[in-house]
């Protein structure tokens, strides 16, 4: 009788934890994650990868770029290392366009190995591949116009000693993680932001702007993805 509940219930954790991520193809062909637990998507189902360079490269590095023509080298700051898309399209802009870039993400529940393999993009180049395998807390140059430093820690807690010239802020929405959209944690990103420095998210959320304002920082509204009619960004002043 022992035995049955205990392999019963096993199987229903196997179960639960298997629920936990689903493996999403988005319109674009890229691959994203739904996590069924906070019922939310990593990235927007019209386009993972598109939605990325939109947000994250023409809204944020290549403005900062545009906007600061002086600077050789760009240091980016991401909340929310997740699958890895953001930094392996910052990767590929920063080469493209011989930029140098130093890019540090933080993550508080890195994927496992076996969950990185299925959600990794396919036809990766060994640099690329080296974004998911390279070890947590070390910086690691894997070009000569890219280096990355992946931090495993909570926001939260995490205490920064360096600043960054643009800081992606890409946490789970409103809904499924209303803290990171709040006052401390949006300050938090706020102060360790450079002079000039931009500041960018998919959110549009009025409260939020709202916030952000309240910093004596410059909040723009900017066309979104796609349908997304807003999303945001910052420039320090
Ligand atoms: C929208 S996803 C980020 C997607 C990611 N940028 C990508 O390209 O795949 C939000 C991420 O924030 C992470 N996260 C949630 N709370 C966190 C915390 N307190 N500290 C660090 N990361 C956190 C989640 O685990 C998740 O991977």
């Amino acid at each position: 009788m022992f035995k049955t509940s205990y392999q019963k219930h096993k199987i229903i954790k196997i179960h639960f934890l298997y629920l936990m991520k689903e493996k999403i193809i988005t319109d674009d062909g890229s691959f994203s994650l739904y996590d069924t637990s906070l019922n939310e998507y990593y990235h927007s189902k019209k386009g993972a990868y598109s939605e990325s360079i939109h947000v994250y490269i023409n809204n944020g590095v290549d403005y900062w770029f545009k906007n600061n023509p002086e600077k050789k080298i760009c240091r980016i700051f991401e909340l929310g290392f997740g699958t890895g898309l953001n930094a392996l399209v910052t990767k590929r802009y920063a080469e493209e366009n011989k930029l140098k870039l130093k890019y540090f993400s933080i993550e508080k529940y890195p994927l496992t190995n076996s969950q990185t393999q299925l959600i990794k993009p396919k036809c990766l180049s060994i640099s690329e591949e080296n974004i998911y395998n390279s070890s947590w807390n070390h910086e690691l140059n894997l070009s000569s116009f890219f280096s990355i430093k992946k931090i495993h820690d909570d926001y939260f807690k995490f205490n920064f000693i360096e600043n960054y010239d643009v800081i992606f802020y890409d946490a789970f929405a409103f809904h499924a993680q209303p803290l990171m959209w709040k006052n401390e944690a949006l300050k938090k990103s706020i102060n360790i932001l450079n002079k000039k420095g931009v500041w960018v998210t998919y959110c549009s959320k009025s409260d939020v702007r709202r916030v952000l304002e309240s910093f004596n920082v410059d909040v723009k509204k900017v066309p979104g993805f796609l349908q997304k009619r807003e999303m945001l960004r910052v420039i320090k002043n």
